[in-house]
């Protein structure tokens, strides 16, 4: 039939952008499921634009995902397509719901903030296609791969060691004085719904910043809206957040020189030497934000100050290449 197999196109694409989720064995239903899942949570499309791809003329269209929808009557269309600068662009349809004409509309994907959105139109998009070639089942059993049965800690935590291992790096372990002192600090964040401070911007001499004879590093994610999700999707998305910088780190290593682009919550991610993490998430209704702490040790992003007052940088053995 002409339809599954126009549809099925872009998850073959993706099929082979995302083949580091392939589990030997698996039917066609349960890997797609799985690639879905995995795109609604944030990494492969990271894949997409990283590597080289062939791109026409035009610069566009050798990997999308088209969407076609009826809503309220019209139409709605949605297509994901790659520049040649390897931007994700999302074209579309987007009929107004207040009886409005359509619009036409056309979205550099990444761009938004939080990080969750490129994933979830992909998703979105991926599942439209799922439905399309294996029926409602499908969907049912997408929609619990989704909704993440993990606690927080080991939902944070698990996609951080993913993300560590496509560098070939070794797992954080999870740590409960880590988790304590990270929840802590992130019920202060809360409460006082100031931002995110730093506790070593207020206290760099503070005990919660020394463990086991190491400086511990701390990262924050601060995000909108409260009361849409649970702690596991905010802990997930606060980590493919922090691994997005990835895109502005200056390969093959950073020397210490400024340039430009947030990567500092990237390079204490996946940074080699650090051993343990732990993790902390408040919730305020007062400034409607969610604030995600994690605590790191030994603390990456260190750097030495030679005897002739040098500064030395570390990132070259601690930040790893990708593996493929
Ligand atoms: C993330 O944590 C590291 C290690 O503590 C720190 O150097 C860096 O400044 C943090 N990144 C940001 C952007 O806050």
């Amino acid at each position: 039939m002409a339809r599954t197999t126009l549809l099925g196109l872009p998850l073959v694409a993706l099929f082979l952008v995302c083949n580091l989720y392939l589990v030997a064995g698996d039917g066609d239903t349960q890997y797609g499921l799985d690639m879905v899942a995995k795109a609604s949570r944030g990494v492969c499309w990271y894949e997409k634009l990283q590597k080289p791809y062939p791109i026409d003329e035009q610069g566009v269209n050798y990997e999308s995902c088209n969407m076609n929808q009826k809503y309220d009557g019209q139409t709605s269309y949605e297509e994901i397509r790659k520049t040649k600068e390897r931007k994700l662009i999302s074209d579309g349809f987007d009929p107004n719901a207040d009886g409005q004409p359509a619009k036409q509309f056309s979205k550099v994907l990444g761009d938004s903030s939080g990080g969750a959105y490129p994933y979830k139109s992909l998703a979105h998009c991926l599942i439209q296609t799922l439905e399309a070639i294996n029926g409602p089942k499908a969907v049912a059993e997408l929609s619990e791969h989704i909704n993440n049965p993990k606690p927080f800690h080991q939902a944070i935590n698990d996609r951080e060691n993913e993300n560590r291992a496509r560098h070939g790096v070794a797992p954080l372990q999870l740590d409960n004085e880590l988790n304590v002192r990270a929840q802590r600090w992130a019920d202060k964040l809360a409460k006082d719904c100031a931002g995110s401070h730093h506790l070593y911007d207020v206290d760099k001499n503070h005990p919660d910043l020394q463990y086991e004879g190491e400086h511990v590093g701390e990262n924050i994610s601060e995000g909108g809206s409260n009361t849409l999700t649970s702690d596991a999707e905010d802990g997930v998305s606060a980590a493919n957040g922090w691994y997005s910088e990835i895109e502005g780190y200056p390969w093959p290593y950073y020397n210490g020189y400024n340039t430009g682009n947030v990567i500092g919550h990237f390079t204490q991610q996946v940074w080699k030497g650090s051993k343990k993490a732990g993790y902390g998430i408040g919730r305020s209704s007062n400034c409607d934000t969610i604030f995600i702490v994690a605590r790191y040790s030994p603390s990456g992003n260190t750097r030495t100050q030679m005897p002739n007052g040098e500064l030395v940088y570390h990132y070259k053995e601690n930040v790893m290449p990708l593996v493929h």
